[in-house]
């Protein structure tokens, strides 16, 4: 049974942070709508979903992405970067604890889990406002002694490193090179999304499904095209709040 953590959308999601996004109206009913069809997408992938306490003072709370990162031996509780999401770690870390060995990151570090990708041993970083040189440093030192290695990305023109690159298949990504420097990742297969949807590499893969927002109908056509369930759905609401898709769920693997 792998369990995903997910939480409801706090009322004040229109006061949510906003970086590369300017701020408009969001119709709270319908983000809690959209979140419930996300909540129901990752159970036809053959997740269990296990909600967090409701944080309904946190604008950002429902991102919980950003406040844990889940590895196979341990987990590491972040320091968000926006002073704002700062108290949506506690509530993570009482439900995670279950799970892992929880390690954390401590001032002056920040880092936010939507700048980590995992990739088998290696772990990419991004370097953005959320994620600090000290978050990335004391990230390095906790995962080195479970084997893994660190590399910093520089991001441009996007909040998380994750909003422009995701995991298709272990040697293989999906990226925006607008944002993220393919040459980072000579290594891999990239597939690149087309150059209308910029936000389309946030995709969730799992078994032989992907999760993608309707709003990047060539990404789904790329991903059919590499044998994919594409799982489609509406998040139109919460990407006004700058968010992608892996920002709403932390994924604990069994
Ligand atoms: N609104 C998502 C974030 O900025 O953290």
């Amino acid at each position: 049974m792998t369990v995903v953590l997910t939480r409801e959308v706090s009322p004040l999601l229109e006061k949510c942070e906003l970086t590369h996004q300017s701020r408009v109206p969001i119709d709270i009913q319908r983000a809690k709508k959209q979140h419930m069809k996300y909540e129901e997408a990752l159970e036809q992938m053959g997740f269990t979903i296990r909600r967090l306490t409701a944080t309904p003072h946190l604008p950002d709370g429902v991102f919980v992405e950003d406040t844990a990162v889940v590895f196979p031996e341990f987990a590491i509780i972040t320091r968000p970067g926006a002073e704002s999401r700062r108290g949506e770690t506690e509530s993570m870390a009482d439900v995670l604890k279950e799970y892992r060995e929880l390690y954390y990151i401590r001032e002056p570090g920040i880092l936010d889990g939507g700048d980590v990708l995992k990739a088998g041993k290696t772990v990419y970083i991004g370097i953005t406002s959320r994620t600090n040189e000290s978050g990335i440093q004391q990230f390095k030192e906790i995962v080195t002694m479970f084997g893994y290695k660190v590399i910093p990305i520089p991001v441009t023109g996007c909040l998380h490193l994750k909003s422009g690159i995701t995991v298709l298949e272990p040697h293989r990504l999906l990226i925006n090179p607008d944002w993220i420097h393919p040459g980072y990742f000579a290594d891999y297969s990239l597939e690149y999304v087309h150059h209308h949807e910029p936000y389309g590499a946030n995709v969730i893969r799992y078994q032989n499904f992907a999760i993608c927002s309707d709003a990047y109908p060539e990404t789904q056509k790329l991903l059919k095209k590499s044998g994919y369930d594409v799982i489609s759905i509406d998040q139109s609401e919460l990407e006004k709040a700058e968010a992608g898709l892996t920002c709403c769920s932390v994924i604990i693997e069994d």
